[in-house]
């Protein structure tokens, strides 16, 4: 999602919290396990600029000779001066992690009606085959760290996050893929997964294993492209047969 697009995301946030304000509705963050209400935002600019450069120390991947145009500093900012975010982040911590509202699962409820997908009462009543089929698809979440902070984002993905898979796990993901002959699909996501030191080697490595016989996804934000270090990142899809 580009930069207007987080702006439009925001605005749209913005009215479905001013419509729900009565009911202290918040949607797709209700139910998340994240405990994103124990996460505070800086509002010391000092700390925050430490914290950033700490982080930055941390990524050993970043190139140096490589310099493109980060949205981390302005993704920072934006969290702390954009109002929506700070309204979301009051309502979430008054809610905490309750569970659904009545009138919450009823939103739910009218967007899997567009998308055609039954309640599951009627689903299994309609004689719908539940039986578990074999596993196709492997997704691996590698890691929460983002270049951006979308407001809709229901892993609250941002830069304030470092949870990241560690090469130790990716190898144990990747023993489950050699292992799984009914895995046609690697789909890997985050955050920005690309921001994960370990998002190359998990690609390279996959097609090792699995040679063309894999489909590999990138969730990508495509804004991620210009942050530095990733100019090659396309090159680098390319070559591995990323889609
Ligand atoms: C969490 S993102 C991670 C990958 C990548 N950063 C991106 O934005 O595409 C994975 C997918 O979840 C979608 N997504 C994020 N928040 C969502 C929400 N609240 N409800 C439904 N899908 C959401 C994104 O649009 C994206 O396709
Ligand atoms: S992971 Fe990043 S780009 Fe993707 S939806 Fe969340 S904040 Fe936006």
């Amino acid at each position: 999602m580009n930069q207007v697009g987080v702006i439009h995301s925001r605005r749209l946030f913005l009215q479905q919290i001013l419509q729900s304000r009565r009911h202290l509705t918040l949607y797709d963050q209700s139910s998340t396990d994240l405990l994103f209400h124990s996460i505070k935002l800086d509002r010391d600019k000092q700390k925050q600029n430490q914290k950033q450069k700490q982080m930055q120390k941390q990524l050993p991947w970043r190139r140096k000779d490589l310099t493109g145009n980060s949205l981390i500093a302005s993704t920072l900012e934006e969290m702390e001066n954009d109002s929506e975010f700070q309204l979301s982040l009051q309502n979430l911590k008054q809610m905490g992690q309750k569970k659904l509202t009545l009138e919450e699962k009823k939103i739910r409820r009218r967007a899997l009606d567009d998308l055609n997908v039954p309640p599951f009462k009627e689903f299994k009543e309609a004689g719908g085959d539940r039986r578990r089929r074999q596993c196709e698809v492997l997704q691996l979440n590698i890691g929460l760290y983002c270049n951006q902070a979308c407001n809709h984002c229901h892993v609250e993905s941002s830069p304030q996050r470092s949870e990241m898979m560690t090469r130790k796990v990716a190898d144990e993901c990747l023993k489950l893929l050699k292992n799984s002959k009914s895995i046609t699909t690697l789909d890997i996501t985050g955050g920005a997964p690309e921001m994960n030191s370990e998002f190359r080697y998990i690609v390279e490595k996959a097609r090792e294993i699995r040679g063309s016989n894999l489909d590999i996804i990138d969730r990508c934000n495509l804004t991620v492209v210009h942050e530095p270090g990733q100019e090659d990142l396309i090159l680098f899809l390319k070559k591995h047969n990323v889609s």
